[in-house]
């Protein structure tokens, strides 16, 4: 997670394989909003999704975060900016 300027924003997110499909990516992803929540200093969690990265596109969207119609590109694929309030 970093602080972003005007919101946080979460990268890198990872569950391993194994682990998967058990809510430990829900669960850490609540801490870490708590977390964020008790600095006081933005109201929204952004995550960015490869388009192509299904799976994650549903999981963020699971646990309440909205596509902002945002788009980023790196390289040849695009970003989906995701985000939620905090
Ligand atoms: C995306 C990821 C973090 C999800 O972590 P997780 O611990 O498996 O997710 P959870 O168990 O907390 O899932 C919560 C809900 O998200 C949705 N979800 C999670 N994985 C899903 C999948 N592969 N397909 C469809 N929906 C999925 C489901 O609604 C799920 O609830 P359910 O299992 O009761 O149906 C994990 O699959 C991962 O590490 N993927 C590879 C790295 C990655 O893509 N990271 C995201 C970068 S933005």
């Amino acid at each position: 997670m970093q602080d972003i300027g005007l919101s946080f924003r979460i990268d890198e997110f990872y569950i391993r394989p194994l682990h998967r499909r058990r809510k430990f990516g829900r669960y850490a992803v609540e801490k870490v909003k708590e977390y964020c929540k008790s600095l006081h200093r933005h109201k929204i969690i952004i995550a960015n999704v490869y388009v192509n990265n299904e799976p994650a596109l549903k999981f963020w969207d699971s646990i309440g975060f909205k596509d902002t119609g945002r788009r980023e590109r790196v390289k040849d694929l695009r970003l989906v900016e995701m985000e939620a309030e905090l």
